[in-house]
């Protein structure tokens, strides 16, 4: 096997994904080569501390700090962009492309914005744009939705995608804690960056839903579109309560296919704690797909990390050596359908969401308020589920309620909301949160 002639791989950044790839290719090379058919060997890494990669690679291949060289070069066949960011990681992969070279990347930001243009190129040129790590790091969520269920008609996907948000709510729920303290502490033990935005207000789960709704449904790729709320306005007190009724909060990314469009929206919903996928803690990442043949799978593993992303950055390079000889017609499509076969569904506004609502509001304990409430709620036609009263700790003569409706769409759910708010018994404006059954 080593005589034949390697895959030359040529990495755009070797910080902690591409170590950890560096690290797991030299680690694995035999298995991966006798997987692949050919050894699969990093020939130059391009990166800005050109003494840290040196020190990482020593003199097993050539170092620059011009990223340009390496898509560029001749020898290399497949270039893996792992520098994040839209605007140099965009050039740099068009470049590849250009020169006629397979990208594998784990860019979610830069695919869930160009990713039309991007694979475009990339179909013109008939090479390979192969993300796996771009969607819950190492989990072959791409993989599978492509390939393992390309039977199916898939209904629906939603997935806990953002390990850094989802530590914060497992702390949140288990510590009692605000999520301003469990941030702060989050960014101490650097479970979360230093600039946290991407993370916590739900735009990375949204570039990832994004690649998850066009290769489920076969549709372009439109993060534009998607709605996206993350959890800095999450209060202690409604994770608190949604335990009490048997529910646990989690930023979901979720992709549902309509007979009159698709609802692409990322947001904190309320999960049965009975559902295995309300029970993925700390930074772990879990999908659940609905297939209308296959029911419901799950997919469960570690969304982020040096040697996790590596793994799915490595199977990638696999599927390129294997690949790369094909026909590029009859290779798997980059967004699993043929490409001229993409489907313009549209993407429907946040108001048009059917799902079940948790809402939370203070109002004076008094006779009559939970009345008008559900008349209220039944004049919007929403069906009330459960209902809970609590008496807040600190504000006497008055009571939190907390209702859970059947499912409804927004926009009933918001008319009544305004309805409820306005009574003179209503304290405060209502806490809002979608509840997903996910069945
Ligand atoms: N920051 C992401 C997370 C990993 O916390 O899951 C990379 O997308």
């Amino acid at each position: 096997m080593n005589s034949i002639h390697p895959v030359n791989v040529g990495l755009l950044g070797i910080g902690t994904v591409g170590g950890g790839a560096y690290t797991v290719l030299a680690r694995n090379a035999e298995e991966i080569a006798r997987r692949a058919g050919r050894p699969i060997k990093v020939s130059i890494v391009a990166d800005r501390d050109i003494k840290r990669a040196r020190s990482l690679v020593g003199c097993s291949c050539q170092v620059t700090d011009d990223p340009f060289v390496v898509v560029g070069d001749p020898a290399v066949d497949v270039v893996v962009e792992l520098i994040g960011g839209y605007t140099a990681a965009r050039e740099l992969v068009m470049r590849a492309i250009e020169n006629g070279k397979h990208v594998v990347t784990a860019n979610k930001a830069l695919l869930a914005l160009y990713g039309n243009e991007i694979f475009a190129a990339a179909q013109q040129k008939g090479v390979i744009v192969a993300f796996e790590a771009a969607v819950a790091g190492g989990v072959p969520i791409i993989k599978a939705l492509r390939e393992g269920l390309a039977a199916n008609r898939i209904e629906w996907a939603a997935g806990i995608i953002n390990g850094t948000t989802n530590f914060i709510l497992s702390e949140m729920r288990e510590k009692g804690l605000p999520f301003a303290e469990v941030l702060s502490e989050a960014q101490r033990l650097g479970y979360a960056e230093a600039d946290p935005t991407f993370d916590i207000e739900g735009i990375d789960a949204a570039h990832k839903a994004t690649l998850i709704a066009a290769i489920a449904f076969g549709i372009p790729v439109q993060f534009d579109k998607a709605h996206v709320e993350g959890i800095t306005k999450l209060e202690a007190i409604d994770i608190r309560y949604a335990g009490q009724l048997g529910y646990r909060i989690k930023l979901l990314g979720i992709a549902k296919c309509r007979q009159d469009g698709v609802e692409l929206r990322v947001h904190p919903a309320l999960v049965p704690e009975k559902r295995l996928i309300a029970n993925v803690e700390g930074a772990m990442n879990a999908v659940l797909v609905k297939g209308d043949a296959i029911g419901l799978t799950l997919y469960y593993g570690k969304g982020a990390g040096a040697e996790p992303t590596a793994s799915a950055v490595i199977a990638d390079l696999v599927d390129v050596t294997r690949a790369a000889t094909i026909d590029p017609d009859n290779r798997v499509p980059h967004l699993a359908f043929q490409a001229d076969q993409l489907r313009d569904l549209v993407i429907l506004p946040i108001e048009e969401a059917e799902t079940a609502f948790y809402l939370r509001l203070t109002v004076e304990d008094k006779p009559g308020v939970l009345a008008d409430i559900t008349r209220i709620m039944a004049n919007e036609e929403i069906s009330i589920d459960a209902m809970l009263q609590k008496e807040p700790e600190e504000d006497e003569g008055t009571a939190d309620i907390i209702m859970l409706t059947h499912v409804c769409r927004e926009k009933q759910a918001n008319a009544a909301i305004g309805r409820i708010e306005a009574l003179s018994s209503v304290r405060n404006s209502v806490t809002k949160i979608r509840l997903e059954n996910l069945q």
